[in-house]
């Protein structure tokens, strides 16, 4: 049954819960242990259940998968381990059918190797495409053309030995950057846009995007002051000329207004949110870049008061007027958040999360706190661990399959799953967490709920309070509606709480306070968030 009609508002993304697929680990459906598209058209009653607004998947297209589908050798097609063409067109519209949209990862920076472009320009210097990726000549000495260091370890530069020239890869060897000073190049990955965008997806998440462009002059890189054996070797290197660099946020605004010569279509993206940065990656008002530039700053920061409001004030200071925020909590790339705080403080990290102003990200198995799955030498898929080993880089333990239920396999796959799903704590799929009324699962639907019921929750602005060393407290005020009061206790022990009047519990972390009516004070239990309906009358 449709859950809501197709909202056609053109900036529906601004109060949207995005939920982020990555198409290996969501569901199997031919036996082969890699999820695919039947797979999640399968299992779109979970997300419409849920509420969520719309999906993003991580790339799905024709891939070596060396780096988990981030190296491409077809923009413009599907992967044969996740289905076909047509199994991609019904999962849109069986999306569509759901009111919700579809997302598609965009991979400017760089192909694979085995893209025919890349195979086209290193056949020879003379080929027309040599000049479609970063071609330079050796360094005196014959070496590299300068010290930049690939983020996946050594050089960022590969010899091509028939050819006598160096290609520069931002990540592995087999992902030759793309020449974004080509015009050419520009065309090309407009019109892979617009093929989708014709298709009708909704928008991209694109990948790399401050990293698309370097220092003509091949400027060296310095070294980061202070980085020791501790760091990693590719972070000892400030990235000065080789990130964020003025022509990259040029490239942003040409490929944003691609996206523009469709209607409704959102351009969120991967960027560096730090001081004087972050408002790069939304562009001018004149020369819109990105709509959504992701934002991970509440699952970088340190989990207590102090820090966690500090961090929301940093953030939405720095987004610009005209920008929006974005708040992501987790993904591929990152840390599960039940690990990094365990299961009963993400349950607060999920209430913050969704009741702060702005579009939500959130990553796919954090809804039942799916931790790091252990992933033994022998199973290791990312080249990050194999290429950086010792550092805890890996990112497979946060890429593991989807838990549905407690079978065999999880409910994920009747063969071998790709990565380990490691042992499936009781209660800790959807399944079980659909029957506990308590579950983790529930919290997050009811949040969800909550955020588009509550008109206060849509208000553009927030009002901070003053929490304390454990507790964040913040307002959310719609004019003409009753004020939304936010309290978490990100501590593990009760804290009592003044409350500015009375108000109404909406809905508590713990899920059994609800409609309880409070004045005065009132005491968070460990780890409890509690979002209040405020009686005031002013509000
Ligand atoms: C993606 C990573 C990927 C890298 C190279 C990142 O930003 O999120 O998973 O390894 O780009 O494409």
């Amino acid at each position: 049954m449709t859950r809501f009609a197709f909202r056609n508002d053109a900036e529906w993304w601004r109060h949207a819960v995005v939920y982020q697929v990555f198409p290996a680990s969501f569901r199997d459906t031919d036996g082969d242990g890699m999820g695919d598209l039947q797979g999640i058209q399968s299992r779109l009653d979970h997300l419409e259940w849920l509420g969520v607004d719309a999906i993003w998947l991580s790339p799905i297209h024709p891939s070596p998968m060396l780096d988990g589908g981030y190296d491409i050798s077809d923009f413009l097609g599907v992967d044969s381990r996740f289905g076909s063409m047509e199994d991609f067109d019904g999962l849109l519209r069986a999306c569509h059918a759901r009111g919700i949209r579809l997302l598609l990862d965009f991979v400017p920076n760089h192909t694979s190797d085995q893209h025919p472009w890349f195979l086209e320009s290193r056949s020879s210097r003379k080929h027309a495409r040599r000049d479609w990726y970063v071609w330079r000549d050796p360094a005196a000495n014959g070496g590299p053309p300068n010290n930049w260091l690939g983020r996946f370890g050594g050089s960022a530069w590969e010899l091509d030995r028939p050819t006598g020239q160096y290609y520069y890869h931002a990540f592995l060897k087999e992902q030759p950057d793309l020449n974004w000073r080509n015009p050419e190049v520009l065309n090309a990955m407009s019109e892979v846009l617009r093929f989708w965008m014709r298709r009708g997806v909704d928008g991209f998440r694109v990948d790399a995007t401050g990293v698309l462009i370097e220092d003509d002059l091949l400027r060296d890189d310095p070294p980061k002051p202070g980085a020791d054996d501790a760091v990693p070797p590719p972070e000892r290197q400030t990235r000065v000329f080789t990130d964020s660099r003025p022509e990259a946020f040029e490239c942003l605004a040409r490929l944003r207004s691609v996206i523009d010569e469709f209607p409704h279509r959102l351009m969120a993206g991967e960027a560096d949110t730090s001081a004087g940065m972050l408002g790069r990656f939304y562009g001018e008002p004149s020369a819109p870049a990105l709509q959504l530039p992701l934002n991970f700053g509440l699952l970088d920061a340190q989990w207590d008061g102090r820090s966690v409001t500090a961090a929301i004030d940093t953030y939405l200071d720095r987004v610009p007027a005209h920008g929006w925020p974005s708040w992501a909590l987790g993904g591929h790339d990152k840390r599960r958040i039940a690990e990094r705080l365990g299961p009963t403080q993400a349950r607060a990290a999920a209430m913050l999360h969704l009741t702060l102003p702005g579009t939500c990200f959130f990553y796919a198995g954090d809804e039942i706190g799916i931790p790091q799955v252990p992933v033994p030498p022998e199973r290791i898929r990312d080249p990050f661990e194999k290429l950086v080993p010792g550092y805890g880089l890996g990112r497979d333990p946060e890429r593991t399959p989807m838990r549905w239920n407690d079978g065999p396999g999880a409910g994920f796959t009747t063969g071998e799953p790709w990565l380990p799903i490691g042992s499936c704590a009781p209660g800790l799929n959807v399944a079980a967490q659909r029957e506990d009324g308590r579950s983790m699962l529930q919290l997050y639907r009811r949040l969800i709920a909550l955020r588009k019921a509550e008109p206060a929750l849509h208000a553009p602005s927030i009002e901070p309070l003053r929490g304390t060393p454990e507790t964040v407290a913040f307002r959310r005020r719609h004019p003409g509606q009753p004020a939304a009061l936010v309290l978490l206790n990100l501590s593990e022990v009760p804290q009592t709480v003044d409350l500015p009047g009375p108000g109404r519990v909406l809905l508590s972390t713990h899920l059994d306070r609800e409609d309880d009516s409070l004045a005065g004070s009132t005491i968070l239990r460990p780890a409890e968030g509690l979002v209040i309906r405020e009686e005031s009358p002013e509000s």
